[in-house]
């Protein structure tokens, strides 16, 4: 892995507020920083805006101030959204920003100087309402594509890069390095785009039609080409902003960050722009694919957008960040959805991770005093080996596999960790604890399990950090260790055996409460809701999902969310017996796995206690407790019938007490 590890995000248009857009290329950056970082690298992770040309000056018109003073009120809004999503980025860089105006300046005066910049009669189809051009494809039929008002043929002198001279170079670069753009599908576009002559390109605007720009060296009759003055970002933040003079340092980017729409910017225009300024090439350019809602494009005018702040306060950091990245492999365009999101935190973080944690905690409790044990290893089986064998494989080959530039897997690291979390799930099933904990003499086991389980929670901290650094962080607090992982890991935390017996665990609250179709709940009670989020921030347009108001008969069936809120599990009724001067209630007591509860159930008219010794059965473990004729029911036992109980919903003897039922 190299030592130096520079990766960039586009930098954001402040023509509007940000979007899942932003959200998405921003949280994937973030990653890839904080997983180089853990392993040791250099990083230097920047991101930023891009503040001038025609967008920005047509924002800042609409709003009625001057573009500067527009940018810098927009400009803390993404900071703000890079603060709520704990994004790790070392510098932040605005192209108004006077150090980068230099360098743009210096770049263009070089390559006027060298003659790779010349004047030359811009002739093509004018828009004057819009105040731009269009090419001859898109003007095909006369008419602006945009506004549909007849288009001008004009001619306008312009200042031109000779981009055309460095194509055969291109395609060579491209040839010898394979992995120059990724994915393949995009690395085949750019070959296709250069099987046509490449055309210099026009790097300087008017003032007469566009004075937000960075005035020409050479010419104060023009501004630079937003497309210029933004790319050379990559380059000038290494010059001005600290860690300052980093070029040497960092220099070429391991990795540009984009969407597909601004693959050709990037991989023809900022390619051939570093071969005239003599610079190395970045090592890759990975180009994302794109988020749709409802199956369109998302457009602030249509009223579609998902809106990443308001989903971030209603569902957390952590889940978004997972959930963008765990829905869609990375290349690929995705539609998005708030019920595909509260389904996957409610499944694969609140019932499978956060699970995981919670009952290894309370067993801890129970039979350690709440502090992680020493193994023993004569007590060890297969089921620990397999574990260990899973766990190393995941941080030893998996992660660094799928998380390699060239590749970008995020989708299929974060099932690999799922992978690793069910196994642990079911390593506690498997080893049942609770009844390892009935025998003195199954002690030494007990506590090799114990130790087990915890290292195992220790590693998946580890392994979800990039993904999701609130909840490692949390993980590791509750598991007694430092929470604090921006710092590189010594080789020996990465192997198994790193937890030190002996480490006082505290547990916490739920790391990921589960969430309804009202938003985020929390011991049952709703505490926030998509419509509030969104109505305390007036800028934004809507938090998320499809805005269609349900069909009437839909107001009888519920969603799979839910559904997910009912928590069934598995139970062995340990022992029954009646409520006193009742006849249908039994007072039962239960074991859930992880811990015993008493439940009362009204199945007296059917079923003697005795009976019922030793069966499995389905309980809601989630109810909230209730008094019933005096005696506390902490859950529900499921049962089949009408007005009078005809059975009990039975499980096979051989699921294990706190399996989920689903
Ligand atoms: N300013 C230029 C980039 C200059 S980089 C030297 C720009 N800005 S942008 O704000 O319009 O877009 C930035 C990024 O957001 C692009 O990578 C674009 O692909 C991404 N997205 C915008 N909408 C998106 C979705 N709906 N889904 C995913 N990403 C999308 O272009």
């Amino acid at each position: 892995m190299d030592q130096s590890f520079y990766i960039t995000t586009p930098i954001y248009y402040v023509n509007d507020v940000p979007h899942i857009g932003h959200a998405y290329t921003t949280i994937a950056a973030d990653v890839l920083a904080r997983y180089r970082r853990l392993m040791g690298a250099d990083v230097f992770f920047l991101t930023g805006l891009d503040e001038h040309g025609q967008k920005v000056q047509r924002a800042a018109q609409r709003a009625g101030i001057d573009p500067k003073p527009y940018c810098d009120q927009l400009a803390p809004q993404f900071q703000a959204l890079w603060k709520k999503l704990n994004i790790s980025n070392n510098a932040f860089i605005r192209t108004t920003d006077p150090g980068h105006k230099d360098i743009v300046r210096t770049h263009l005066q070089s390559l006027y100087d060298k003659k790779l910049i010349y004047a030359a009669d811009y002739r093509g189809w004018y828009c004057t309402a819009d105040e731009r051009f269009w090419t001859e494809k898109d003007a095909a039929d006369g008419l602006c594509p945009d506004c549909k008002r007849p288009l001008e043929r004009l001619t306008e002198r312009n200042y031109f890069f000779k981009m055309s001279q460095y194509q055969e170079q291109l395609l060579s670069h491209l040839a010898d390095h394979p992995d120059y753009v990724r994915p393949k599908t995009r690395r085949n576009e750019v070959l296709g785009f250069l099987q046509k002559p490449l055309e210099d390109l026009s790097i300087s605007r008017p003032k007469s039609r566009l004075s937000w720009g960075i005035e020409l060296p050479f010419d104060p009759d023009y501004v630079t080409y937003v497309w210029f003055d933004a790319l050379v970002n990559y380059v000038s933040a290494l010059d001005y902003l600290p860690p300052t003079p980093s070029l040497a340092r960092y220099w070429p980017a391991s990795l540009h960050l984009v969407g597909k729409d601004i693959l050709t910017t990037h991989a023809v225009y900022w390619s051939t722009i570093l071969m005239a300024l003599e610079l190395p090439l970045p090592r890759t350019i990975f180009a994302h694919g794109w988020w749709t809602l409802g199956g369109a494009k998302m457009s602030k005018t249509e009223g579609n957008v998902v809106d990443p702040y308001a989903l971030v306060e209603e569902f957390g950091a952590d889940a978004f960040r997972y959930f963008l990245l765990r829905e869609v492999p990375f290349g690929n365009d995705g539609d998005f959805s708030r019920e595909a999101l509260m389904g996957r935190l409610n499944t694969e973080l609140a019932n499978d991770l956060g699970n995981l944690l919670n009952r290894t905690l309370t067993l801890l409790e129970r039979s350690a005093d709440g502090v992680v044990p020493e193994p023993t290893p004569a007590a060890e089986g297969h089921r620990e080996g397999e574990l260990r064998h899973a766990a190393a494989e995941l941080l030893g080959t998996t992660l660094p596999q799928y998380l390699m530039t060239n590749a970008l897997e995020f989708n299929r690291a974060l099932e690999a960790i799922g992978g690793l979390v069910q196994l642990g799930n079911q390593y506690i099933d498997k080893t049942a604890p609770w009844t390892l904990a009935k025998k003195p003499e199954d002690g030494p086991r007990l506590r090799t399990v114990l130790y087990h389980a915890a290292e195992l929670l220790r590693v998946l901290s580890l392994a979800i950090t990039p993904f999701m650094p609130q909840a490692a962080g949390e993980m590791r607090r509750q598991l007694g260790l430092s929470p604090d992982l921006s710092e590189p890991v010594a080789p020996t935390e990465l192997a198994w055996g790193g937890l030190a017996p002996g480490t006082r665990a505290a547990k916490g609250s739920p790391l990921f409460p589960r969430v309804g179709a009202q938003g985020r709940t929390q011991g049952g009670t709703t505490v926030d809701d998509a419509n509030q989020a969104s109505s305390s921030t007036p800028d934004r347009q809507q938090t998320g999902g499809t805005a269609s108001t349900p069909a009437p008969e839909a107001a009888q069936q519920i969603t799979i969310a839910d559904f997910q809120k009912i928590h069934l599990r598995a139970a062995t009724i340990l022992q029954a017996e009646r409520v006193p001067k009742s006849t249908k209630l039994l007072k039962l007591q239960v074991d859930l796995g992880t811990e015993q509860r008493q439940i009362v159930a009204g199945i007296g008219k059917k079923y003697d206690p005795e009976s019922l010794v030793g069966r499995k059965v389905v309980v809601v473990a989630n109810l909230k407790p209730a008094m019933l004729m005096g005696v506390e029911s902490q859950g529900m036992v499921l049962a089949a019938g009408d007005k009078d109980v005809v059975g009990i919903v039975a499980l096979p003897e051989d699921v294990d007490p706190g399996t989920t039922v689903k």
